[in-house]
């Protein structure tokens, strides 16, 4: 999937958005996470920074190829595991989890 449109309107508008209190939401909407996390359409990775020290590690699922290189660099910056992959919420790069009985 690529959309360099897309791509470079979400590069430009996301920091802004961030400034202008989203990275505020961004930790308190991922306030109390821990364990393993999978974040789906992880576009740029701004959250990223604001996964909590109980996160133990994340795995980015992101189909716009010139989002998902930005967030690899953004992967890079966080003491937090993180890895970013290719790929759609339909079909989704992990196992799934066996069922409860
Ligand atoms: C609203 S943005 C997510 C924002 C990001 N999680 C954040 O907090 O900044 C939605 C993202 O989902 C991605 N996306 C679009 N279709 C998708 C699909 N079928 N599966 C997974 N991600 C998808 C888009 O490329 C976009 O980066």
């Amino acid at each position: 999937m690529s959309h360099p449109i897309f791509t470079r309107f979400w590069l430009w508008m996301s920091p802004k958005q961030d400034q202008r209190g989203m990275a505020d939401h961004r930790r308190a909407l991922l306030a109390g996470l821990k364990g393993r996390v999978l974040e789906v359409g992880a576009r740029n990775g701004l959250n990223f920074a604001h996964y909590p020290p109980g996160v133990t590690s994340v795995l980015a699922v992101e189909p716009e190829a010139g989002l998902r290189q930005v967030a690899s660099e953004n992967a890079a910056r966080v003491p937090i595991p993180t890895e970013v992959v290719a790929g759609v919420a339909d079909r989704l790069p992990v196992e799934d989890a066996p069922r409860h009985q």
